[in-house]
């Protein structure tokens, strides 16, 4: 790293949590605590100019070519400080035509366009990629529950990434494998623990700190003249792995597709390539429905079957606590009590609240393999599956 990206990475982890942290607690003792306008102008100036100031050093060096992690770290940095004036409403899409941070959005441009990436933090920078420096890792503020929420998300993308990993290595086994055990085992673990990290999360996150204090740095802004959506924990390639694996999403399906082409330049380039490899696989699902006639009788079957079943009921469960406890808890339902001047910019992606909450249930529907006359969702072919286990056809699943 060189000198000026590793003072502007030390200033992101001190001076910036500790300003971000002070306008929070301002705004949440305030009466109304979605009303940021107005409210400790003297630190919202003194973080705007003195991050401008490690902006402009960065970009008088130009790109140094020092290798992947520094201009990742480098664009994590400039991202979050262009989140935070946003969050403190310093800049507002709505308002304007381009970015009023233009040395900011140059910077985050080259770096953002040399490593293939969008110009804006993403969740690699808070999550996966967030190296920690003496246990900390970046962060906007030093808030228990930003911290919670960062940590128990990276958990989740952790496991769900390694059930990808598990679901990937049948492919060249293929799924006859009686290998194929110890993976659909690994997958069936890793699933479990996302299970328990969403619901400690259900259980621990405080509402209102999360609503007013935590999500607004997710919010769309503009890099130049383009406006971004926010990151969210879903950006990174294994949940879309599993979705194409386990086949309960399909990438010939436009809508799906699109969902993938959008969110592509989201996630690291690592995880782009993952998910384009996974897009010209045949999923678990199609290769056991393939085999179906000839093989049902057979013990692998049998048994390989099952346990894919399982996974993909685990995966089901992991898609529809995020949707009914997390996304409920945490979104829609406090968003309710917010006056309708605030609701603008309320999600990650920029849509209205109930555009963004049937787009997610489709995602949600999808992973369930729920019966809906109106998306093209698996459920015909898993029960049809589920109809050839023993155990279904002697009346025990
Ligand atoms: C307090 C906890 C959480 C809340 C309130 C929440 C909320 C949301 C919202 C509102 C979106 C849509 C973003 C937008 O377009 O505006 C989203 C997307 C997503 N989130 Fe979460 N989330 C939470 C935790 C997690 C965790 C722990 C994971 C997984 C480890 C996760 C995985 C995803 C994924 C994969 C997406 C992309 C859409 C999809 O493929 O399902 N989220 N989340």
């Amino acid at each position: 790293m060189t000198h000026h990206a590793a003072s502007f990475d030390h200033w992101i982890r001190t001076s910036f949590v500790e300003m971000n942290t002070a306008l929070e607690n301002l705004y949440f003792e305030g009466e109304d605590r979605a009303q940021v306008e107005g409210v400790g102008d003297a630190i919202k100036a003194e973080l705007r100019d003195a991050g401008h100031a490690h902006v402009v050093e960065l970009l008088k060096e130009g790109n140094t070519g020092d290798g992947f992690e520094s201009a990742f770290g480098v664009l994590g940095s400039v991202g979050m400080y262009m989140g935070a004036l946003r969050r403190h409403e310093l800049t507002n899409p709505a308002r304007e035509q381009r970015s009023p941070f233009a040395e900011a959005s140059a910077l985050a441009l080259h770096v953002g366009s040399s490593l293939g990436m969008a110009p804006r933090f993403s969740t690699g920078h808070l999550a996966t990629h967030n190296t920690a420096v003496g246990g900390i890792r970046k962060s906007f503020t030093s808030l228990p529950d930003e911290f919670l929420f960062i940590d128990e998300n990276t958990r989740g993308i952790l496991a769900l990434q390694t059930a990808a990993d598990a679901m990937r290595r049948i492919v060249p086994l293929g799924v006859s494998s009686p290998v194929a055990d110890f993976l659909f085992g690994v997958a069936k673990q890793a699933l479990r623990e996302t299970l328990r990290f969403n619901q400690r999360l259900f259980d621990s996150l405080n509402i209102e700190r999360f609503f007013y204090c935590v999500r607004p740095y997710y919010k769309p802004y503009r890099v130049g003249r383009q406006e971004y959506r926010g990151a969210n924990a879903g950006d990174f390639s294994g949940i879309n792995e599993l979705d194409l694996l386990l086949g309960l999403c399909r990438a010939s399906d436009p809508y799906y597709a699109q969902l993938l082409v959008d969110k592509m330049s989201f996630m690291l380039p690592e995880d782009q390539a993952r998910l384009r490899t996974c897009m010209t696989y045949r999923s678990l699902l199609d290769e056991f429905l393939d085999v179906i006639d000839a093989s049902s009788h057979t013990d692998w079957f049998q048994r390989n079957v099952a346990a894919f079943l399982e996974v993909c009921d685990l995966f089901g469960q992991t898609a529809a606590q995020h949707h009914d406890l997390l996304v409920k808890r945490f979104i829609e339902v406090p968003a309710a009590t917010l006056a309708p001047e605030h609701l603008s910019g309320i999600t990650a992606s920029g849509p209205p609240l109930p555009v963004l909450m049937r787009a997610l249930e489709v995602l949600r529907d999808s992973r369930t393999a729920a019966p809906r006359p109106d998306i093209p969702t698996r459920h015909a072919d898993i029960a049809y599956l589920k109809g050839k286990l023993r155990s279904a056809t002697e009346g025990g699943v």
